[in-house]
């Protein structure tokens, strides 16, 4: 009753999409429909390309508005979800914060930023609160995303010494452009999107070099890490690679703990871990994998394995839909945890 009672007299929020024709943006929506968050009206943004041409969503048209400097005046909008490029994020996260709204971004551009919040919620939903100084939270990037849900309670328990990542990276991480490329390239045609061909091929460049001769996505996966694990200096490095996969990032992950551990532990300890499934059963030949894991929302892990190599190691597997849980359900659920805190 009580219940009830609660949500009868629960808010209804306005809820934007920005990029609501892209990748991501696409996947917001049905992220949206599936999880049914208290709202009372959504208002879905992009760029005067697509402005004025139409999408159905939640059992109705709803026209795509253009994003200008005024577009958010007097909406009324509480909460905006992100997708539409970095330098969008930049110049219109904002403007889009001052009117009132709290940005929910899934470009790079705000994560580093030391007033802005980056947020994987079955990890560091505490952090969520520290939107108020800039009113942007930052989603992190799908690859770190994945890798923050299996280590954290890892984290917890046995400390981390230093953390290898190796990525298998598939191409709707680089939206439509990247898609497209693999789609095509099937078919015989040159690449649009990327350097070279991704169909029949692997790619171990995912966005430009840097000086250090570390890739920017490769850079990504090491600051964010820190960041949401709070570890400022953890030893951590990574190799991000492209692969033709349409959906779903791989990560082979090797770990050292500070603290000895048993491999059975490691399982029953992610096996209690929200958001996480272990598959692993070498013998019956069962380990995670993007076809399977593709449109689906938990972090999937498996071939958990010692480190023989060092004192106190492990080495695992590690699987997500990077559109799903590296990109739109992360970001929704952000907004679902926000609205909790806000009626707690
Ligand atoms: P549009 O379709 O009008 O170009 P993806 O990463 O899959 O290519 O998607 C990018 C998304 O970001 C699209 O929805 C795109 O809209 C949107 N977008 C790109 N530039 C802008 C901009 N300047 N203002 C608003 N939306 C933008």
């Amino acid at each position: 009753m009580q219940d009830r009672e609660h949500k009868r007299n629960m808010k209804q929020y306005k809820i934007a999409v920005v990029g609501a024709t892209g990748m991501v943006g696409r996947m917001f929506l049905r992220v949206l429909e599936e999880r049914k968050l208290p709202a009372s009206e959504y208002f879905l943004f992009a760029s005067a390309r697509s402005a004025g041409t139409t999408v159905e969503f939640m059992g109705k048209k709803h026209t795509v508005r253009e994003l200008t400097e005024d577009a958010f005046k007097g909406l009324g909008i509480d909460i905006a979800l992100f997708s539409a490029g970095g330098g969008t994020s930049k110049v219109f996260a904002p403007i889009v914060a001052a009117s009132g709204a709290v940005v929910i971004d899934n470009s790079s551009t705000w994560r580093m930023d030391p007033d802005v919040p980056l947020v994987v919620p079955e990890v560091n939903a505490h952090a969520i609160p520290e939107y108020k100084k800039k009113g942007i939270i930052a989603n992190p990037n799908c690859s770190t995303i994945q890798a923050m849900v299996a280590l954290k309670p890892l984290a917890v328990k046995y400390g981390l010494k230093r953390v290898v990542y190796s990525t298998y990276q598939a191409v709707s991480g680089a939206g439509m452009g990247g898609y497209s490329d693999l789609e095509n390239g099937l078919k015989g045609e040159a690449p649009k999107k990327f350097a070279y061909p991704i169909a029949f091929n692997v790619l171990p460049q995912i966005d430009v070099f840097l000086d250090t001769g570390y890739t920017k996505e490769e850079q990504k996966m090491i600051e964010e890490s820190r960041k949401i694990l709070e570890l400022p200096n953890l030893r951590v490095t990574a190799t991000t690679v492209r692969v033709p996969v349409f959906h779903g990032h791989s990560e082979s992950i090797n770990v050292e703990f500070e603290k000895p551990f048993e491999v059975a532990d490691v399982r029953k300890l992610w096996e209690e871990t929200e958001g996480l499934i272990v598959q692993d059963d070498t013998e019956k030949g069962i380990y995670p994998m993007p076809l399977y894991a593709a449109d689906t929302d938990p972090v999937y892990v498996g071939r958990l394995r010692r480190d023989f190599s060092v004192e106190n190691g492990i080495n695992f597997w590690c699987v997500a839909d990077n559109i799903r849980k590296g990109a739109a359900t992360n970001a929704v659920q952000i907004a679902q945890e926000l609205i909790r805190q806000w009626e707690a």
